[in-house]
């Protein structure tokens, strides 16, 4: 007999709640509710699994009360978010998806599974799948941007990533949690099956593809049904037409607040709703320890339902190698390891930041002596981490000047904060503004704190906190050489009077622990900054929600025809578009050619581009390949991403690119939902960003048959 059959014939009922159930230690708080000591919960087998301890004696001290002290002896699963990173930062996910780069994505999911796994953790939970299209959310920094096909691409790279070594990834939240109401976290959410399937769903059918371990349903509710309780989209989409067979694992306490949700009208029915959906285990809400033995004797839930569950927890201990090596942290890593950690702490850095303006090539800086550098984002390393930063401890980051202190070693650099991130004390900015005398260039580094976004961080007003906006208007006025703006963020800020005034404009995110070595990589030219915004930068508040896949609908904006689609204050354009972003180079894209001028379902289409470095700097950019169905059943976005590619040509070089396009990849969600792939023209779009003049384009044939 199997281990786990076995296990599951000797399991009591108290033992087998208990391995649906995962309780929060107080190492990280991540929730409203911290649990007190754990230890007489793990030795009764009421606690199987916990979330939130790390580190290799605290872990092989509790994992030895359930290995030793239990009466079935089963290790305790822990799961700690490393989202990005564990204790060395790398950039926020939104920052990393402006790489754009599915080998780097991957391989910083290595190293920090790595070193979670080093630190005795077995499960991330991550990578956050949520598509978002509202900065609103403090959220959008945690996940892939706007674009469904971005989203299923990091999804990819990052399950590989954890899952190659070793750790357990959890893909989340399922599903929607992305659309919140007016950008408010925890608000509702609702919106047509197409959305949810166009936009929600891809990233997670990516995950599942390629076998993640786990998912996590989002606190919130699609439509009316919260998603902890949805069984249409839980045990139907994702267990029956996805063939997932992993653990699905609660939000923190998101099985009781079906209780607020107005669905359940105690813990017993919650747990039932949520079990019969197809969630396994309870994470911090006592739900099933304490309401399933009440559920089943009211014959809401059946034994054989908590038995599959307990099944697929342990199955799933069973393939991580819990039961052969339940004392997994093995501690300190030799110190090549972190030496090389760091380095792709820096490469990954210089990766993700985005050059958003660079008026007359003001970068890299050339020929500067005197340099100040301004801003309360300029010395303030620990906010380098950006949210989520699960074992990393404030010290041990890089800030921006001392990444530029090391890199220009031989210029005098002023440096002044001015204000505080937030707060309204202006008494700093004279002595700040002072430093502008006499200098060869301003860096004027503003943004947001860290814990301005992540969970329960949503803002309605966009623009920088507290005072920034005095300090810069003060730099300005003072000002008579290039201002450089290195905006620091969790989301898209909107500042398009900033954006206007700086001489160059930098999307720095948060570029985790190498933050300042990475930026002063780019800054100093020794690197070209090759990052591309994921997600649109809206001019205003008022256009968010604005995205590049839009429809065309019926009276699509027309310059001089008052009944189009416009607004009246502002444009309909985003300040900075989907997949905008310079570099030191220039490119030119030329010889756009088809493998043939039809494509039937079955066949593959092969799409070639030149593209040429025109300016004087080494560079590496990202070619998009999107496409337009002008004329099919239902309508489809003006642009729809297929394929990005990078390339890095030396000036005055070229190189051509391939992409090869399946015919499975024209299809879409037809008037029934059902995919089809519909006979007709289709262009095809490829160059820099998802902007329609930057794009060359052909049209390929669709057959059907
Ligand atoms: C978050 C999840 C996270 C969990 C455990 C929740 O509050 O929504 O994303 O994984 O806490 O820390």
């Amino acid at each position: 007999m199997s281990r786990i059959e076995q296990l599951a014939g000797e399991m009591r009922l108290a033992e087998k709640l208990g391995q649906l159930t995962m309780t929060a230690a107080p190492y990280a708080v991540t929730g409203p509710y911290v649990a007190g000591d754990l230890t007489e919960g793990i030795r009764s087998g009421a606690v199987g699994n916990l979330l939130n301890l790390y580190g290799p004696d605290m872990v092989a001290k509790t994992q030895r009360l359930a290995v030793e002290e239990t009466r079935l002896g089963i290790p305790l699963l822990i799961g700690l978010d490393v989202i990005h990173g564990h204790r060395i930062q790398f950039p926020v996910p939104l920052g990393e998806t402006s790489a754009f780069d599915r080998d780097l994505w991957r391989r910083t999911a290595q190293e920090a599974a790595r070193e979670a796994l080093a630190d005795g953790v077995a499960m991330t939970f991550a990578p956050m799948c949520d598509v978002c299209r509202d900065p609103r959310w403090g959220r959008i920094v945690e996940g892939p941007g706007e674009d469904a096909f971005v989203g299923a691409a990091l999804a990819r790279a990052k399950v590989r990533g954890f899952q190659e070594a070793g750790l357990a990834a959890c893909a989340k939240h399922f599903a929607g949690y992305g659309a919140v109401m007016a950008g408010r976290e925890y608000a509702s959410t609702d919106m047509s099956t197409r959305s949810l399937h166009e936009v929600h769903l891809p990233a997670f059918a990516a995950a599942i593809e390629d076998g993640v371990m786990s998912v996590m349903p989002a606190f919130t509710e699609l439509g009316g049904v919260p998603m902890t309780a949805n069984r249409e989209l839980l045990a139907g989409w994702l267990r029956q037409e996805r063939g997932f067979d992993g653990v699905v694992i609660s939000d923190y306490n998101a099985i009781a607040e079906l209780i607020r949700h107005g669905v359940a009208a105690d813990l017993p029915e919650a747990a039932a709703l949520a079990l019969k959906a197809g969630v396994d285990i309870d994470m911090m809400a006592g739900a099933y320890g304490g309401g399933l033995p009440v559920a089943l004797e009211r014959g809401l839930v059946r034994i054989e339902e908590i038995d599959a569950a307990v099944r697929r927890v342990l199955k799933l201990k069973e393939r991580l190698g819990l039961f052969e090596d339940p004392y997994r942290g093995h501690g300190a890593e030799p110190e090549a390891a972190i030496t090389r950690r760091r380095a792709l702490a820096r490469e990954a850095a210089a990766k993700s930041v985005v050059l958003l303006k660079n008026e007359r090539e003001v970068l890299p800086l050339a020929g500067v002596r005197r340099l100040a550098v301004i801003g309360p984002l300029a010395d303030a390393a620990a906010e380098m981490r950006g949210p989520w930063a699960a074992a990393s401890k404030p010290e041990g980051q890089v800030s921006l000047l001392e990444g530029v202190k090391a890199a220009l070693p031989g210029i005098e650099i002023r440096h002044a904060p001015g204000v505080a991130i937030e707060g309204d004390d202006l008494s700093g900015i004279a002595a700040a503004v002072a430093l502008c005398d006499g200098v060869d260039a301003i860096l004027l580094c503003l943004g947001e704190s860290a814990a301005m976004s992540g969970e329960a961080a949503s803002r309605a007003h966009l623009g920088l906190p507290g005072v920034q906006d005095a300090l810069w208007e003060a730099v300005f006025a003072r000002a008579h050489v290039p201002v450089i703006t290195i905006l620091f963020s969790g989301r898209p800020l909107v500042v398009p009077k900033l954006a206007g005034k700086s001489a160059a404009l930098m999307a720095a995110w948060f570029p985790g622990n190498e933050a300042g070595h990475g930026l002063a990589d780019l800054l100093s030219g020794k690197i070209s900054p090759s990052g591309k915004t994921p997600v649109s930068w809206p001019g205003a508040v008022g256009q968010i929600p604005v995205f590049y896949g839009e429809r065309n609908g019926g009276r699509p904006y027309n310059r001089g025809d008052h009944y189009t689609s416009h607004y009246m204050d502002v444009p309909n354009a985003p300040l900075f578009g989907f997949g905008h972003g310079l570099s030191y180079g220039r490119f030119a894209y030329a010889g756009l050619s088809l493998s043939a001028p039809t494509l039937k379902e079955g066949g593959t289409l092969t799409v070639s581009v030149v593209v040429r470095n025109e300016g004087s700097h080494a560079a590496e950019e990202t070619v998009f390949l999107f496409l337009h169905d002008k004329v099919a059943s239902v309508t489809r976005p003006l642009l729809e991403l297929k394929g990005f590619e990078k390339i890095m040509l030396e000036p005055g070089t070229q190189g051509s690119m391939t992409f090869s396009l399946p015919g499975t990849a024209f299809r879409f969600l037809g008037p029934d939902m059902k995919p089809v792939f519909e006979a007709g023209e289709v262009e095809i779009l490829i160059g820099p960003a998802a902007d329609r003049a930057r794009l060359i384009s052909a049209s390929v044939m669709l057959q059907a048959g």
